[in-house]
């Protein structure tokens, strides 16, 4: 019986030994937690306040706001087709997550995870060029946009590459896909503040604000699994896999 209890200390003591040396943004899981999946969960949910705040020993920067540099969209076809341009985007509320439901990876086959986002804020710069139906629309502006009721899918597969004799995880292919409940866009500070072009403008916005949104979410898409994946990796280059998991 004590040989028994001597391996609970020993063992105990190995694990609080290895806690030491593991960061308080990551919430560890056990090898052998019956419960993994929903272990990885809560260690997900446990990050979001430090991603929001940013993690500066590792240079993860903050998430709140998460910056973009560009998306840009073509509305209309044709030469005068109108095409805008958003600039130095930021995006609040990223870090407001829950995760829905995840699937690790096995046999080679990505890991999923959905998560929703109740509200995400996007201020930007935007420029524009070409008609807008008759209205000639050329111009530059602030670009502001509410998506509600957000939800993402998050497919990846990860990697794990040996550093120094420890083993890492590295986020190879990522990809997002978003789904808006409700979007709203307007524009301001436009046109010289031209009372009659900015709310034909954002009459515009409103009355085809699915439309914009269509056309935004392929680059949007893209740009979000690049900026996440490089966030992600920075973060992950920092944490050898052994932290997850003890
Ligand atoms: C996310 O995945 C679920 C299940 O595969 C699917 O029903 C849903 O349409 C997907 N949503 C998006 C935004 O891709």
């Amino acid at each position: 019986m004590w040989k028994i209890a001597l391996c609970l200390v020993a063992f105990q003591v190995i694990l609080a030994q290895e806690a030491g040396e593991i960061p308080e943004y990551i919430k560890p899981c056990r090898r052998d937690d019956p419960e993994l999946l929903k272990c990885f969960m809560n260690s997900l949910e446990h990050v979001k306040p430090y991603l929001a705040k940013g993690i500066p020993e590792i240079e993860v920067p903050s998430i709140e706001p998460f910056h973009m540099n560009e998306l840009s969209l073509q509305l209309t076809d044709g030469p005068q087709g109108y095409k805008i341009t958003l600039k130095d985007l930021e995006v609040f509320g990223a870090s407001n997550f829950d995760v829905k439901s995840m699937k690790l990876s096995e046999n080679g086959e990505p890991f999923t995870a959905q998560i929703v986002m109740p509200k995400l804020k996007i201020e930007s710069k935007y420029i524009s060029s070409g008609v807008l139906l008759i209205i000639p629309a050329s111009g530059g502006g602030d670009f502001h946009a509410v998506f509600e009721g957000c939800k993402a899918n998050l497919t990846g597969k990860v990697s794990t590459p040996v550093r120094n004799g420890k083993t890492y995880m590295h986020l190879d292919a990522f990809s997002i896909t978003l789904d808006v409940e409700k979007a709203s866009m307007s524009i301001s500070n436009a046109f010289n503040n031209n009372r009659v072009l900015l709310e034909a403008t954002n009459l515009f916005l409103r009355e085809n604000v699915r439309v914009v949104l269509e056309a935004m979410q392929p680059q949007l898409h893209k740009k979000l699994a690049m900026e996440f994946g490089k966030l992600t990796n920075q973060f992950l280059k920092h944490v050898p896999r052994d932290w997850f998991y003890i």
